[in-house]
């Protein structure tokens, strides 16, 4: 066992054991090929430790053991309600271990512990359960026709599924993922970011403990371009559910239609963020930076466009940039008063960077940042909190997805202007408005192409409700009741009571 997993001990003094192999059937196992890949702490940037890294071969395994599994009467035929308490158990085992998953979410992420432990492991713990609830209340409909024909739906799995997860909430997107697929039946293969490939190890451990049958849960690193598009284009699998890149999501349609898998994608965006004149300035400004400098800027519906309403602009653009000046303090991501760690790697630093220069460069009002932060014992990826004014439409920087502690600010007249400008976006998942007017956040709301829009807030997502995009954001939607239709079927039963030939 012991080249299947490391003793660490971790830069806030906690030991654990840290699994490094392929989570295959219920056991580590190492990759065929031998290969690995190394973590690196973003922080320092030291190697944390190298963990097997899976290819085409192991893939292959693994979806045999989920297909295996899924046929096993003892998941396929398991009750509803024992599904439920499996999953349940699996979030109370969790929680138990949160201190040392959100120690290791930390060390190989850069977001900060009281982020990763209060925030991501919180949610990790409440969406597995939210739909252990739901095991036991999938169920078809009886559709009237004629009284000559009884027709009834029957909402069964999809089969294999796999599950492709980004780095910037390593735990969380693969609860998101985990959630619906397991409570309706699916067995499943899912492949961590290389960039993050720690904490679901420590998580797969508990797979076994849990009690799931074997085959149930495969869980596997390994870069993209191997181990994901081994997934995504495989004959055995029945369905891939992606987060990350809307480039990476285009490739995955593509390798998906080779056996016309289901999919569902949660791609990038480039949120707008309204502010009207007769808004609450003071919580317009709060929001603002929850809505883009959380988690380094590193969320998919970061509010990274905010257009402000000319009467209020001026106000806006200095109460913001002193708020991020005391509320950003950027720092070592162990430390209590730490708001903003490092970006997770140097590859993101470094694209951050470049949009820094391209903002300098295009003539946008540098506000504040605009540089790397070198005070954390001049190592790590952090990036100082950026804000660009006087940004117009036309600027890569207004157009395209940063990810990064980086926004851009730009004023509107009238109500119209602000709706057809944030419209212009070939992007549609997140968007904001703030105004004191109801019957004009309604009709803003109505107005604005995105998948979700919030209203004098940004980005307080919930587990119970629908999370997704529109036009390149993305295909179906996860959380909440809608995000089970994502891994089920509806079979139709027709059942002849008289019709005679
Ligand atoms: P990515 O989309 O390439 O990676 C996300 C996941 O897809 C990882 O697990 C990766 O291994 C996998 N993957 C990559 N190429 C693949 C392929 N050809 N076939 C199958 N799977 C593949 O994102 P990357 O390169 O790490 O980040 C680049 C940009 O993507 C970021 O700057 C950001 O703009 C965006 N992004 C958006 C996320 C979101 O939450 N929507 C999350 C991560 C990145
Ligand atoms: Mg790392």
């Amino acid at each position: 066992m012991s080249d299947l997993s490391v003793e660490l001990t971790a830069p806030n003094g906690v030991k654990y054991t840290q699994p490094t192999g392929l989570w295959i059937n219920n056991e580590w196992v190492k990759s065929k090929s031998g290969e690995k890949i190394t973590s690196i702490n973003p922080t320092d940037e030291k190697e944390i430790v190298s963990v097997y890294a899976a290819g085409p071969e192991d893939v292959d395994l693994a979806v045999a053991a989920a297909r295996k599994a899924f046929k096993d009467p003892a998941w396929r035929d398991m009750a509803t309600t024992g599904r439920g308490e499996l999953m349940y158990r699996f979030a109370t085992l969790i929680e138990q271990h949160k201190e040392t998953l959100a120690t290791i979410e930390t060390w190989d992420n850069g977001k900060p512990y009281s982020v990763a432990l209060n925030e991501d492991l919180a949610e990790v713990v409440s969406t597995l359960k939210y739909y252990a609830g739901f095991a036991d209340k999938v169920h078809g409909q009886v559709i009237d026709t004629t009284p000559a024909k009884l027709a009834y739906t029957i909402r069964e799995p999809l089969g294999v599924c796999g599950q492709i997860i980004p780095w910037n909430y390593p735990l969380l997107m693969a609860a998101w993922k985990l959630g619906p697929a397991l409570c309706t039946g699916n067995t499943i293969v899912l492949k961590a970011a290389e960039q993050t490939p720690l904490s679901i190890l420590y998580l797969a451990n508990l797979i076994k403990e849990v009690g799931f049958p074997p085959g149930v849960i495969n869980i596997l690193n390994g870069e993209g371009r191997k181990a994901g598009a081994a997934l995504a284009s495989h004959l055995g699998v029945d369905k891939i559910a992606f987060t990350g890149s809307t480039t990476t999501g285009r490739e995955i349609m593509k390798m998906a239609a080779i056996n016309l898998k289901n999919i569902t994608l949660e791609t990038g965006g480039k949120s707008p963020l309204l502010i009207f004149d007769d808004c609450d300035l003071d919580q317009a400004v709060k929001w603002a930076h929850i809505g883009i400098m959380y988690n380094q800027g590193q969320v998919c519906s970061a509010t990274s466009r905010i257009l402000v309403q000319e009467g209020v602009y001026e106000k806006f653009v200095s109460a913001f940039k002193e708020y991020v000046s005391t509320t950003s303090k950027v720092g070592d991501p162990f430390a209590d008063d730490t708001f903003q760690g490092p970006q997770v790697t140097k590859a993101q630093y470094e694209r951050v960077l470049s949009y820094i220069e391209s903002g300098k460069h295009e003539g946008a009002t540098l506000v504040s940042g605009g540089e790397a932060h070198k005070d954390v014992g001049g190592k790590g990826f952090f990036i100082a909190p950026t804000i660009f004014s006087d940004v117009k439409d036309t600027m890569k920087i207004f157009r395209e997805e940063v990810f990064g502690p980086f926004v851009v600010v730009s004023s509107f007249k009238t109500e119209e202007e602000a709706i057809s400008r944030a419209n212009d976006t070939t992007y549609g998942l997140g968007s904001a408005v703030f105004t004191q007017n109801i019957t004009k956040a309604h009709r803003v709301a109505r107005n604005i192409e995105a998948g979700m829009v919030w209203i004098n807030s940004s980005n307080d997502s919930d587990m119970r409700i629908p999370f997704g995009g529109v036009k390149m954001s993305g295909i179906g939607r996860e959380l909440g009741e809608a995000g089970l239709e994502a891994y089920t079927n509806k079979k139709a039963v027709h059942v002849n009571l008289g019709t005679v030939l």
